[in-house]
This record gives C-alpha cells, sequence and structure tokens, in this order.
C-alpha cells in the first residue's frame, strides 16, 4: 500500500473505489442550474448540424467499445437517431457508409490508441464531423477530433478501465440529451427526469462500494474455475460484455458473455453441471425473459449468481444459487451501477489467484499499433 494509491493495495481498487467523483467531476457544468438541461458548450457542432444528423457511428476498441454499446442505446431511445457501433479495428475494412450528415462518435480513454485514431482519420477522409469522448484533452485524438468531450475521470493507471469506461457512460447519456433537446425528441420533464436520477448515481455507487464483501466472496468461488458465463438481455448484455472482458484481462479465466436468449442458438451444449453463470437482470422490461433463460441453464446444473434489484431477489432465488442487489435507478442509467459489482467480482478473482492485478501478462496500457 503506497500514498500514490491512497491507500488502497491496488490502482484498479482506487480507481474503482475514485467513481463516484468522477461522476460528478464529468457532470459537473454540463447541467444548468434549473436542474432541467444539458449545457455542452464546449461543442463546436452547431444546432443546424445537430437537426441535419441522419446517423452516429460509435466507434472504439476494447472497455471504450463496450461504453459504446450503452451509447448507442442511450442515443437511440432518447434521440431517435439510428446508430451503428464499430470496433476500431475492423471499422475500416467494411467501407463503411459515411457522409458529411454522419457524425462519428470515437471513444477512448488515453485517446491515443492506434485503431481508433485510424479510424477517425478515414471518417474524417469522408467528410463527417467527428466527435472525440476521452480522458486526455492532450492527446492524439483529442487533437485530431472536430470536437471533444473530455470525461473527468482522472489519471487512470490501471490497465483495466474502470472508471473512464463509467464516465464514457455518464459523457453518453450528457451528450443523447443535449441532442435530445435539439431536436425535440424528449420533453423538458422527461429530460428533467432523467438528470435528477444521474444526479443520484454517485451516493448509490458509494453505498454499493461501501459492501463488497458478496462479491469478494463470489469472486473466491469462482477464481478456482476455468471457465465461466455472463449472460445478459438490452443493456445488461452490453454490461456483460464488459464484465467479461475484465476478468478475462486480469483473472485469466476464461468467460463468454451472451445475449441470454442466444444461448439456446448452440452455447447452450457448454453449460454442464457446476459451471459459473452470471446473470444480470437489471433490466424490467426483459426480466421475465431473462428468467426463463436462466432456468435453462439452472436446469444444466449451473452454479448461477444473478445480479438484479432487491425486489427480484426472493423470486429469482427460486432458479439461482445466490443473488445480489444493486440500488435502482433509471433502466437506462442502469449500466452505471450494475457494472460496479462486475469490477469488484474480476479485481476479487485476480487477487485471489494471485494475478499482478494492475499490470496483466501480455497487455499495455495504451494500445499505439495496430
Ligand atoms: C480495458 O480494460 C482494456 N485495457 C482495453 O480494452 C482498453 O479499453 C482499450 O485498449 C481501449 O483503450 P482506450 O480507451 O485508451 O482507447
Amino acid at each position: 500500500v503506497t500514498a500514490e494509491k491512497g491507500g488502497f493495495e491496488h490502482f484498479m481498487l482506487k480507481e474503482i473505489h475514485e467513481q463516484p467523483k468522477a461522476y460528478r467531476d464529468t457532470m459537473r457544468g454540463r447541467i444548468d442550474e434549473s436542474g432541467k438541461k444539458v449545457v455542452l458548450p464546449e461543442l463546436k457542432l452547431t444546432k443546424e448540424q445537430i437537426k441535419g444528423i441522419s446517423k452516429i457511428q460509435i466507434i472504439a476498441c476494447g472497455t471504450a467499445y463496450h461504453a459504446g454499446l450503452v451509447g448507442r442505446q442511450a442515443i437511440e431511445s432518447l434521440v431517435r437517431i439510428p446508430v451503428e457501433t464499430d470496433v476500431a479495428s475492423e471499422y475500416r475494412y467494411r467501407s463503411p457508409i459515411v457522409t458529411p450528415d454522419t457524425l462519428v462518435i470515437v471513444v477512448s480513454q488515453s485517446g491515443e490508441t492506434a485503431d481508433t485514431l485510424a479510424a477517425l482519420r478515414e471518417a474524417q477522409s469522408h467528410g463527417a464531423h467527428v466527435l472525440a469522448i476521452t480522458n486526455v484533452v492532450g492527446s492524439s485524438i483529442a487533437r485530431d477530433a472536430d470536437d471533444v468531450i473530455a470525461t473527468l475521470a482522472g489519471p487512470e493507471i490501471a490497465v483495466a478501465s474502470t472508471k473512464a469506461y463509467t464516465s464514457q457512460l455518464i459523457a453518453f447519456y450528457l451528450l443523447s440529451l443535449y441532442l435530445a433537446e435539439v431536436r425535440g425528441t424528449q420533453t423538458q420533464d422527461e429530460v428533467a427526469r432523467i438528470i435528477a436520477a444521474m444526479q443520484a448515481l454517485p451516493e448509490q455507487l458509494e453505498n454499493m462500494l461501501a459492501k463488497p464483501d458478496a462479491i469478494k466472496a463470489y469472486a473466491e468461488q469462482i477464481s478456482k474455475h476455468e471457465h465461466l458465463f455472463f449472460i445478459g438481455r438490452g443493456l445488461d448484455y452490453a454490461v456483460v460484455q464488459e464484465g467479461s472482458l475484465k476478468l478475462k484481462e486480469i483473472s485469466y479465466i476464461h468467460s463468454e458473455a451472451y445475449a441470454a436468449g442466444e444461448l439456446k442458438h448452440g452455447t447452450l451444449a457448454l453449460i454442464e453441471e457446476g459451471i459459473p453463470v452470471i446473470a444480470l437482470a437489471t433490466q424490467d422490461a426483459v426480466l421475465e425473459k431473462t428468467v426463463s433463460n436462466i432456468k435453462e441453464v439452472s436446469a444444466r446444473g449451473a452454479d448461477i449468481m444473478a445480479i438484479t434489484h432487491e425486489e427480484h431477489v426472493v423470486s429469482l432465488l427460486k432458479s439461482v444459487n445466490q443473488a445480489f442487489a444493486i440500488p435502482k435507478t433509471l433502466p437506462l442509467l442502469t449500466p452505471a451501477l450494475s457494472v460496479v459489482p462486475l469490477q469488484l467480482l474480476s479485481y476479487y478473482a485476480s487477487l485471489a489467484r494471485g494475478n499482478d492485478v494492475d499490470k496483466p501478462r501480455n497487455l499495455a496500457k495504451s494500445v499505439t499499433v495496430e
């Protein structure tokens, strides 16, 4: 434990705990005093340009890409503009359809990821306006982009990204609300309701971070396994993809994240007695369907841990071995809370396996080769 780690054993744990502050810092100055409007004075993108956007492409790598998956749902549901998401290393090679009325959003913690920078340049060469969501304002991506929304997570040292991801979610929520206002797709009351829920997130997160014991105990249990599955639907599916990457990256446990409804199209064959399955079940609109997928794996003997809301714990415990409750917010904002137990799970699983949590093997913090 050193002073630079703020009393924490690892940078990763410190950064997980810095998330409430990162949320507050990323929102600060971007919500007007009435609490009914998002303001993004840094944007060069004009209201006229925003009204003319025909399509949005979100491009990033790894964890930043996973933030983009949530960003896509935020934009599509609040602004009703079609959104495509691409892994940056694939973007150029699918000959993407980009026109001057395409808004391209690149997401990068470091702002130095070579694939993301190359995608940015490709998009600009077709005349698209490129907006970067980045944590490093002096970075190459920030310099080359036409617009920047800075996440104010502070320096992220651990290779495994945590606070940068959740701050990217906050940036996407803010951007979506701003676009919705300009395009008139949400009422002022609805925007105010979402803003109020966003402002409650830091405290909800603090409460959750104060009680890590159940997740820690579960992490020790899964650390003895070599394979496991994550399942979820909708936004839960987006979040489990991030949870699975995090777990692989630092614990070296093989895991796959599956859209819960897709399991029966092949992967169910891999479910056998005792295999851990982590089911994220926070999205009420698809809860019943997720429960029926949980029953499919339970019938094959899986050892299931559900992450859900308090009100569903009792009924879910009929089909799962254990359940962990997270605080309730709006469904769209839930990823900003639900990813945190998954971050802690990876952290404690990595720790239990004696790995170098902050510097996992074979990986670099910022990937500057294509
Ligand atoms: C996250 O835990 C990973 N280390 C990795 O996927 C990372 O998010 C990716 O390399 C993108 O980095 P960037 O955000 O700096 O562009």
